[in-house]
């Protein structure tokens, strides 16, 4: 696997000239960040070594390189999800390659369901830790010890530093913004009210079907990470309705203007 990593990292260093120090996973409905990038160079995955094709709606399927906030950076506009049938060293693929180009932060958006009572339809979501409820962890099997230790700590995954400094510019923009728990399991089906309300005895604030893989091998491999969900449906039992995936792009796309300008400014704020 470590020869497929660097096969397509080698493969990407020749199709640009800058090293991006930030790696941006939009999730679904919020491809939109994509086009704000400046000076940019997009490559459909379907071009690059060994990335899978991303088969869902409202994943368009391109990694972005380009300036954002000033700094420089790639992004992935639509993402492999475990439920698509790719294995979890496929759906992290594109992390390990982000490492090996250069990439020290992560930043992972998501569209996710609501399990706090008090989070609405539209609300944002800074990340704070999550629960990963895949059947499996993508670091199962041989360790990559060129990229991270065998038992890495999970104490404190998501940067506090970083969710202080999104806190205050959602704060400064006149966004307002929730923070909580969110809860990686592995769909496609949505959850029947009875897991709903198990999630949130778990103490999620948020569900979804992605982030946590990628987030855990972003964290394996020492980057600094920061997540952000839209919630795009409530899931409290009174609510009692139906979801849609058109529901949840359409929520996303509303949001995300929002969340791209948190995004956008963190970026600029964040160190060289
Ligand atoms: N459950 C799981 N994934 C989701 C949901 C949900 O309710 N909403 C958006 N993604």
């Amino acid at each position: 696997m470590t020869e497929k990593f660097r096969e397509t990292a080698d493969f990407l260093k020749k199709r640009i000239s800058v090293v991006p120090k930030i790696g941006i996973i939009l999730g679904s409905g919020l491809g939109g960040l994509g086009t704000k990038l400046e000076n940019a160079t997009a490559i459909p995955y379907s071009e690059i070594p060994n990335f899978p094709v991303s088969t869902v709606e409202g994943h368009s399927g391109k990694l972005i390189f380009g300036q954002l906030g000033g700094k420089n950076v790639v992004a992935m506009q639509g993402r492999f999800h475990y439920y698509e049938g790719y294995p979890m060293a496929q759906v992290t693929f594109p992390v390990r390659v982000m490492n090996l180009l250069g990439v020290k932060t992560l930043i992972v958006s998501n569209a996710a369901g609501g399990l706090n009572p008090d989070f609405k339809q539209g609300d944002l979501m800074l990340i704070t830790d999550h629960i990963n409820f895949f059947p499996e962890s993508p670091l199962r099997g041989r360790n990559l010890n060129d990229f991270g230790v065998r038992f890495p700590d999970m104490s404190k995954v998501y940067d506090p530093e970083m969710l202080k400094l999104a806190e205050g510019i959602a704060d400064e923009l006149g966004i307002s913004v929730r923070k909580g728990i969110y809860i990686g399991s592995s769909g496609p089906a949505l959850e029947t009210p009875a897991e709903y309300r198990l999630f949130r005895i778990f103490g999620a604030d948020a569900t979804g079907m992605s982030t946590v893989p990628e987030v855990i091998v972003a964290h394996h491999q020492g980057m600094k990470v920061f997540g952000m969900s839209v919630i795009t449906n409530v899931t409290t039992p009174a609510y009692g309705e139906e979801t849609t995936h058109e529901e949840v792009q359409d929520v996303a796309g509303t949001v995300e203007p929002n969340m791209t300008a948190i995004i956008k400014t963190l970026i600029s704020r964040l160190p060289e």
